[in-house]
């Protein structure tokens, strides 16, 4: 790894490099588990509405499933389904054997209980572990699946060499999908990784945070889930911290994060890039915990 010296380069952290030799892993296992078990682990992708950004994520999600030797299913509802409507197909998900992962993409319009349609979710098939059981699992230190987008932020981290035991953290957001659970993940006594990838002191910051850049200047590393385009800058950041970027916003001229990338390379020593930076491991990790829920009802 080059050196994380604030007065030279920033090291880039190049996620989708990253995520493609995890991808390779991950098809190497997946090929070993199917000739064990001649059976195929198998994705259902639940998309309800026409949301562009929805669409585009789902086929993401479809084609990493085909690239490492996963199936995956297409259940498509119109934009007008109700809660019973959608809970009546997870009930039909849970209890066919060959679905081995269920994934319902976020957002959900808005008349449909998302929280219940979540909660109803097998837990064993739940791969973006957002079932009561696998969030209370991740609080008390013993996971069985780890959210996708955080454990994608854990695994750049891990591969590139940084370790975050005795760091200063600060996640700036605090959603269940993002902010909270990284937080949860980096300060346990251990995690996938051992304990240099743990044991951080954690801090999490949003909207309602007084003198936010005095709070975000302490981080050693810095993570940014905002959806807010640019909106960490480089006096928000302390010299030399590594910031790691999650947002992804849709401006006129692309794809932006959260924080400001130009900006901010004169003083970090590591700093993820939008596009390629966490977006590829997002999608990489669900492949991961679709084989581990395969693994878990299959008892391999
Ligand atoms: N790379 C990926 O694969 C991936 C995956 C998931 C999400 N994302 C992106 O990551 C970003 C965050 O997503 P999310 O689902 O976590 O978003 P979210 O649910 O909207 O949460 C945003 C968080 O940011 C906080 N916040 C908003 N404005 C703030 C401000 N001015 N100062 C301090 N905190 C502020 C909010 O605080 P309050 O709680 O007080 O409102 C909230 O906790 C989005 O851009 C999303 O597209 C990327």
């Amino acid at each position: 790894m080059s050196s994380l010296n604030a007065h030279t380069r920033p090291l880039i952290l190049d996620g989708k490099a990253i995520g493609n030799q995890i991808q390779k892993e991950i098809k190497q296992q997946v090929d070993e588990f199917i000739f064990r078990t001649k059976r195929q682990p198998t994705l259902a992708v639940v998309l309800v509405g026409g949301d562009p950004a929805s669409q585009v994520y789902v086929a993401h999600k479809e084609k990493g499933c085909a690239k490492v030797g996963l199936a995956s299913q297409r259940h498509f509802l119109p934009e007008a389904t109700t809660t019973g409507e959608l809970l009546a197909l997870v009930q039909q998900l849970n209890a066919d054997p060959a679905v081995t992962g269920i994934l319902v993409q976020l957002p959900l319009p808005k008349q449909i209980d998302g929280t219940a349609v979540l909660d109803a979710i097998d837990w064993r098939k739940d791969v973006d572990a957002f079932h009561p059981t696998n969030v209370g699992l991740l609080s008390q230190g013993r996971p069985r699946f780890l959210p996708c987008t955080p454990f994608g932020i854990l695994q750049v981290l891990y591969r590139s060499g940084i370790k975050v035991a005795g760091k200063r953290v600060v996640v700036i957001g605090r959603s269940d999908i993002v902010g909270k659970p990284i937080a949860a993940m980096l300060v346990q006594r251990t995690g996938p990784f051992g304990p240099d990838f743990a044991n951080a002191t954690v801090t999490i910051c949003h909207s309602q945070t007084p003198q936010l850049e005095e709070v975000t200047r302490s981080g050693d590393i810095l993570i940014a889930a905002i959806g807010q385009p640019k909106f960490v800058t480089a006096e928000m950041v302390k010299p030399g911290a590594v910031v790691i970027d999650v947002g992804i916003n849709r401006l006129e001229s692309g794809l932006v994060g959260d924080v400001d990338y130009d900006g901010l390379l004169p003083t970090v020593s590591a700093i993820t890039p939008v596009p390629g930076g966490i977006g590829p491991l997002t999608v990489t990790m669900l492949l991961h915990n679709t084989l581990l829920a395969a693994r878990l009802q299959w008892g391999e």
